[in-house]
């Protein structure tokens, strides 16, 4: 079986979506989902739907103890959906290509430090792109800048604000995101 570890910080409805998706896969499981947010809506969810929350904090936890967590539940894969930290080094090394992030802008433009959540749906709006779209990409040991595995463009709309433009994006993320992460995993990309 491939374990997956997902990674979030915030509230976590890529991770409910991904985990509904592979509920009754019959080679991916979503294993556990691995937190650095105290006060983040996933840790709810993640209890709500049943699956194994380990929260973490990252200023205190090392890559190696990360790593010792990931191996003890054997985890083979780690999926980031919505985790805004970098992932330590340790577990670049030891997962290499196993690592998968969604990012919601067309990289490189608004990707790297400092742009998540509405920072990102803004700048896109400010500077009057005319696109924007999803981007899933292998992790490496910068933000954002892992070989593309996948992206998806959007046209923005006349009067888009952040929140539509979020909105939006979130449905593509949600339609996509668990498909590539399968196709990927299954060598089938
Ligand atoms: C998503 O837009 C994802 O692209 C980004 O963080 C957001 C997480 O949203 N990396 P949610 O917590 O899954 O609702």
């Amino acid at each position: 079986m491939i374990k997956l570890a997902l990674f979030a910080s915030g509230s976590g409805s890529n991770v409910e979506n991904i985990y509904e998706y592979f509920k009754n896969h019959n080679k991916i499981l979503v294993d556990s989902v691995f937190c650095n947010n105290p006060n983040a809506f996933v840790i709810d969810r993640a209890k709500n739907l049943g699956i194994d929350s380990i929260l973490f904090d990252h200023s205190k936890s090392s890559g190696i103890d990360l790593l010792n967590m990931l191996q003890k539940r054997n985890v083979s894969h780690v999926i980031l959906a919505g985790y805004i930290r970098l992932i330590p080094e340790e577990i670049i090394d030891k997962f290499q290509e196993k690592i998968i992030n969604i990012h919601p802008s067309l990289l490189p433009k608004f990707g790297g430090k400092g742009f998540y959540g509405s920072k990102v749906h803004s700048s896109v709006i400010e500077s009057k792109e005319e696109y924007s779209g999803i981007t899933i990409h292998i992790v490496n040991k910068e933000y954002d800048k892992g070989k593309i595995l996948f992206q998806e463009k959007i046209k923005i709309n006349e009067n888009e604000t952040p929140s539509t433009l979020s909105k939006r994006i979130h449905e593509l993320e949600y339609f996509y995101f668990p498909q590539i992460i399968e196709k990927f995993l299954l060598d089938k990309l």
